[in-house]
């Protein structure tokens, strides 16, 4: 079933195969802009672009206005033209970077994404969102722009390193609690420590691709339910901040989702005891982070695009989760933030 059956109408094509086929690149005149890590990979797997290539080598840090400059500028270079397609092989950073190029080029060029990281398969490469960072300020620019083709190829994992594997294990963690779901966050649980057999995450990837388009095919301006998937975000986007992007993406959303946790429970929304989350708790020790303090984080927070337009103090619309039930939405002030970051960077010294 590589094609997946989605809502209809929504914006993209979404395949999933074991490996790379090269049938599925684009019919029209195309441009690949690569991770220059997977450059010899694909060229033993796909034809060279006829329109030209880009290999760029990607961090967190380069996730900015220049490379994204740096992509109209090449393509204007060649005068690439409006009817090309822009086929992007890498992982959240470089379709988040791609995308807002492609948004701007000529006004908007069609695009599509083959997502080479977990976390790209099962989050970043769905929906349409598109961003850089300003300065340590995250994802501040951007656009809603979807690709129209999405190509997930399991294949690509294989060269992932453990903790870029990891990364994306924790994105789909936030998915099963976002949904309530005891039964594959059990199953989750199990494996978060295990090397990772990559063909059993097949599963896991296309449930999150469901779970995701169900949700931003009825709102993909990010106004309502869309806003539950930013389950963990607040807090991850200051940690990657205060870190100088030195803790990833991924291990940062873990932080997060423990801070959620334990909002809930301080609130009374739903319990989490500690034995829930214990062992997200022995993972993310294990990583040897210096974890930002409060303090540290806290500024950052300003920047979020979930803060409410609110006079004297800052609340946010924070997701925020239930056991065996799907989260809520719920307005947090700083003050819930800070207690249960406070515990749960506590929790990850002792
Ligand atoms: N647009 C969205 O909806 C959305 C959702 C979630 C995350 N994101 C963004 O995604 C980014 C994180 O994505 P990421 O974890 O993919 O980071 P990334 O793109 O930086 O990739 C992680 C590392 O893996 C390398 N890499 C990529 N593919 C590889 C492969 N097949 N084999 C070996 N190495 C490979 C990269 O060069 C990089 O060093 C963050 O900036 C986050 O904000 C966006």
């Amino acid at each position: 079933m590589p094609l997946l059956s989605l809502p209809s109408g929504f914006p993209t094509e979404i395949w999933t195969e074991v490996k790379v086929k090269k049938e599925l690149l684009p019919e029209e005149s195309w441009f690949i802009v690569g991770d220059s890590k997977v450059r010899s990979s694909w060229e033993t797997w796909a034809p060279l672009p006829p329109l030209g290539e880009l290999w760029l080598d990607v961090s967190e840090q380069k996730k900015s206005v220049a490379e994204v400059v740096r992509c109209l500028e090449v393509w204007s270079q060649i005068q690439l033209p409006k009817q090309a397609v822009i086929v992007c092989v890498g992982g959240g950073v470089l379709s988040d970077l791609v995308g807002l190029a492609t948004s701007l080029y000529l006004r908007g060029i069609h695009w599509h994404i083959w997502p080479t990281t977990l976390v790209a398969q099962v989050d970043a490469s769905i929906g349409g969102k598109t961003s850089v960072n300003l300065g340590d300020a995250k994802n501040q620019m951007g656009t809603y722009y979807p690709p129209k083709r999405v190509v997930v190829c399991n294949e690509f994992l294989k060269t992932l390193t453990p903790l870029d594997l990891q990364n994306g294990q924790w994105e789909i963690l936030k998915m099963a609690l976002l949904e309530g779901d005891r039964g594959w966050l059990a199953s989750l649980n199990d494996r978060l420590s295990q090397p990772t057999v990559i063909s059993s995450l097949s599963a896991d990837v296309e449930r999150c691709i469901f779970a995701k388009t169900s949700i931003v095919h009825k709102d993909l301006r990010d106004e309502g339910n869309r806003r539950l998937l930013n389950l963990g975000h607040t807090v991850a986007h200051s940690i990657e901040a205060a870190s100088r992007f030195q803790i990833p993406h991924g291990q940062a959303v873990g932080f997060g989702l423990l801070v959620a946790c334990s909002m809930s429970s301080l609130l009374a929304i739903s319990e989490f005891p500690h034995s829930l989350t214990e062992k997200w708790i022995r993972e993310l020790r294990a990583y040897s982070y210096s974890w930002p303090l409060w303090d540290e984080s806290a500024p950052f927070f300003a920047w979020d695009k979930k803060k409410e337009n609110t006079t004297g103090g800052q609340t946010f619309t924070e997701p925020l989760p239930r056991t065996g039930e799907r989260a809520i939405l719920v307005s947090c002030g700083m003050e819930s933030f800070h207690r249960a970051y406070v515990e749960v960077y506590s929790r990850l010294q002792t």
